[in-house]
């Protein structure tokens, strides 16, 4: 098993595989996978700053972990930026890294390559501050991996608009 950076060129050109993996980490359905592939995909290279490493054996992609800068004008910081002000946290807004996606293949799954992926990115990533979202259910193991790694609560319950379940937003501080 290896892991190793792609650039946004690749990311393009493994669009399917990579929308695949996403697919079957989550059990989504064939137009869920495509509306990954063709929106947030597509515009990876829109984004400043992105950063993509993935986990393959041999030349198959198993897992991928993919974030950009924090920018105010993005969709998802004006999603949560107000939200993380209103809980006195609106400095970690500043000098951030986005964190969006973190997937593993169902049946690679428990052998340490998602806390391999993300800890390869976090030691990439130029940012004094790194948020994400992840679900606000108790028993989420995605949270185990986000804990060990140095991520804490910032805003559970958090809601997106129209979106009936909570999520929690977290957030990592680099040591100094
Ligand atoms: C979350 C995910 C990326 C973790 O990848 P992984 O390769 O299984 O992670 P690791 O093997 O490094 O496991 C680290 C911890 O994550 C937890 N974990 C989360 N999901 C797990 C799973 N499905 N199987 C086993 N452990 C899992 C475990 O508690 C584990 O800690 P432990 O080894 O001390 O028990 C992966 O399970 C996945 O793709 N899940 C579905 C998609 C998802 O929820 N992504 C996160 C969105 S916020």
């Amino acid at each position: 098993m290896t892991i190793r950076a792609l650039e946004t060129s690749e990311v393009l050109r493994r669009a399917d595989e990579i929308a695949g993996v996403f697919q079957r980490a989550f059990g989504y359905s064939d137009e869920r996978r495509d509306h990954f592939r063709d929106t947030r995909l597509a515009y990876l290279p829109l984004y400043d700053g992105a950063l993509t490493f993935g986990a393959f054996e041999d030349d198959a992609l198993v897992g991928f972990v993919y974030g950009f800068d924090y920018q105010p004008g993005h969709w998802w910081p004006q999603q949560v930026g107000p939200a993380l002000e209103q809980a006195g946290h609106g400095e970690w807004t500043m000098d951030t890294f986005e964190l969006n996606e973190l997937e593993v293949l169902p049946g690679y799954q428990g052998r340490g390559l998602g806390t391999a992926l993300l800890r390869t990115l976090l030691g990439r990533t130029p940012h004094r501050h790194t948020l994400l979202s992840t679900t606000a259910d108790p028993a989420d193991r995605a949270k185990v991996l986000y804990r060990r790694l140095g991520f804490v609560d910032l805003v559970p319950g958090f809601r997106y608009a129209g979106v009936s379940e909570p999520a929690n937003i977290m957030g990592r501080r680099r040591a100094d």
